[in-house]
C-alpha cells in the first residue's frame, strides 16, 4: 500500500470529468486499498475521491461514523461508478477538502439523495442517505465530475472562510 500525492487547487487535473470504471480486478482493489491509506494519512477526511490522487476514475469512498456530531449514515462506503438518482429538500452546511486545505465554505446541498453504486466486487448497491453523510457523497461525487465545493460558493464574500489549521480529527 501507499500514501498518495493529493492533488490541490489549481491543479487543472481537479477540473476534469472522471470516467466510469470497467474492471473489478485486483488493480482496482490495490488502488482503493490506497486511497483509503491516503484518506486516513493527515488530516483525516470524511471522504476522498479518485480524482483528488490524479486517477481520472469514477470511485469514491465516504466514512461519516467518526465525525464529532454522529448521524445516521451507512459507516465506511467504497462506491464505485456512483449515481445519484433523486434529490430532496436543500440546506445551507460548511465543507472542507483535501484539494482546498487553506479554506472552508457554505455549500447549498440536497438534504436526501438516493443513489446506486457497484461495489468493489461489481455489485450494484443501492443506498438511500441523508444530512451529513448525503452531504459528504454530493461532495466527493462533485469531485468525479471535475466540481470543487469552492464553485458552488453563492457569493465568495460571505460564504468562503480561511482555515487556520486542518485539524485531525482524531
Ligand atoms: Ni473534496
Amino acid at each position: 500500500m501507499a500514501i498518495l500525492e493529493i492533488l490541490k487547487l489549481p491543479d487543472p487535473r481537479l477540473k476534469a470529468v472522471a470516467e466510469d470504471v470497467e474492471r473489478f480486478d485486483s488493480r482496482l482493489h490495490d488502488f482503493i486499498a490506497d486511497l483509503e491509506q491516503t484518506r486516513q494519512a493527515g488530516p483525516a477526511a470524511v471522504g476522498i475521491a479518485a480524482p483528488q490522487v490524479g486517477v481520472s476514475r469514477r470511485i469514491v469512498i465516504i466514512d461519516c461514523s467518526t465525525t464529532r456530531k454522529p448521524a445516521p449514515n451507512h459507516g465506511h462506503l467504497v462506491l464505485v461508478n456512483p449515481e445519484i438518482t433523486d434529490w430532496e429538500g436543500f440546506e445551507l452546511g460548511r465543507e472542507g477538502c483535501l484539494s482546498v486545505p487553506d479554506y472552508t465554505g457554505n455549500v447549498i446541498r440536497a438534504e436526501r439523495i438516493k443513489l446506486h453504486a457497484h461495489d468493489p466486487q461489481g455489485e450494484l448497491q443501492a443506498y438511500e442517505m441523508a444530512g451529513f453523510e448525503a452531504r459528504a457523497l454530493q461532495h466527493e461525487v462533485d469531485h468525479l465530475d471535475g466540481i470543487l465545493f469552492i464553485d458552488r460558493l453563492v457569493s465568495r464574500r460571505t460564504d468562503l472562510f480561511q482555515r487556520k489549521v486542518y485539524q485531525k480529527r482524531r
